[in-house]
């Protein structure tokens, strides 16, 4: 009855040069462990859901980038997009997908590129939010503990209770700076782990109270999924939908969220910042992939070359510093929000890289 969906068709604009739109972050080793994010997902996931349970929702320019690094997927779990339409569209798609399959399943909706320290925590909560959701009419999230007043996530706020999952008594996605340090301030908070956990009949249930016009659309298809007229169906069909994230889309809406407070480490690898934060660093405090570095008097840069590139600094601190084949950025951390945009004038200026 356990189902995963691996959402995978982001661009990850912020990890610029390395991530671009050909080859996103989440097939990139970022952390240089030898394994890409998805594989690592992947292979997380598989720990609890059987495999061929496991579905990869992505970009139809990806599908093939997603067989080639998830040998054991087969093609049929490979879900393509034809068009970008952030993460409601993806998920509801995949739920009737699985629904037609299995009408008592219950899914767990992964991002393809966190880093997760601690599998064996990950699974313990993994599991209680199964169980919960198996008994209820309810949409789990994870939450963590908010270290500062992050913009880039969603705000979960609970009621205090005793009970390991909590009702959310709000949910905020993307609050600006100053509401986002009050919400830190007040306590009662969590970030939202972009992980969800629910059954494919309270996740369908909540679409068609909150997104009707979307519902109505993949409804259309719901004979055709899992069979040959699917694709043209979603071919036709899927650039229809809204372009809305799951967060706006049903859970800022959903009277029936609850959270349960991870206990595991926990990092959403957004930016080149947060990669530097989970690295190991030398002993001025530099984080170095994929180089081979003399770091005297530079601290707190984030280095990564193309080829183990020698790279010799002296007096800068706080920088990314990134070396492609055809592409060098260096720029500010403090800055680092700005690399979507940059990516964007980079683009305009010198065409895609
Ligand atoms: N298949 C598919 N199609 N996947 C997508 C699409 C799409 O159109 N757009 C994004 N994704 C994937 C990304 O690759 C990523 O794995 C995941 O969906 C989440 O999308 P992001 O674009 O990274 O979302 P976010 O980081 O801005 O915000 C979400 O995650 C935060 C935590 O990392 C929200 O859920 C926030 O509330 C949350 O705090
Ligand atoms: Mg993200």
């Amino acid at each position: 009855n356990h189902y995963a969906i691996v959402m995978a068709g982001g661009v990850g604009s912020r990890f610029w040069p390395v991530s671009t739109t050909t080859f996103p972050k989440q097939f990139h080793d970022m952390l240089g462990t030898g394994e890409t994010l998805i594989q690592r997902t992947f292979s997380r996931l598989s720990k609890r859901i059987p495999k061929e349970n496991i579905l990869i929702l992505t970009n139809e320019r990806y599908t093939d980038l997603v067989l080639e690094q998830l040998p054991e997927v087969s093609s049929k779990q490979v879900v393509a997009e034809p068009a970008m339409r952030n993460t409601a569209p993806c998920i509801l798609y995949a739920a009737l997908k699985i629904q037609r399959e299995n009408p008592d399943a219950l899914m767990v909706v992964a991002p393809s590129d966190h880093w997760i320290e601690d599998e064996k925590a990950f699974l313990d909560n993994l599991e209680k939010s199964f169980d919960a959701c198996a008994k209820e009419d309810i949409l789990m999230t994870l939450g963590i503990q908010p270290t500062f007043p992050n913009t880039g996530y969603g705000y979960i706020q609970y009621h205090k209770e005793a009970s390991p999952i909590k009702k959310v008594a709000k949910f905020t996605e993307k609050p600006n700076y100053e509401t986002a340090k009050q919400f830190l301030d007040k306590g009662n908070y969590l970030w939202n782990a972009g992980i969800f956990i629910w059954s494919v009949s309270s996740i369908i249930h909540a679409f068609t109270k909150f997104q009707k016009e979307m519902m109505i659309l993949f409804e259309k298809g719901k004979k055709v999924y899992n069979t040959k007229d699917e694709k043209e169906f979603i071919n036709t069909h899927y650039a229809l939908a809204e372009n809305i994230s799951i967060d706006y889309a049903i859970l800022e809406k959903a009277e029936n969220v609850f959270v349960l407070p991870a206990t595991f480490d926990w990092n959403d690898l957004g930016t080149w910042g947060s990669l530097y934060d989970k690295l190991e660093k030398t002993s001025v405090n530099n984080a170095i992939v994929n180089a081979r570095v003399l770091d005297e008097d530079a601290s707190g840069n984030m280095i990564r070359t193309a080829n183990n590139k020698i790279v010799v600094v002296d007096g800068l601190k706080d920088y990314i510093i990134v070396d492609k084949e055809d592409v060098l950025l260096i720029y500010p951390k403090t800055k680092e929000q700005e690399i979507k945009n940059i990516r964007k004038e980079v683009e305009n200026t010198f065409g895609e890289q």
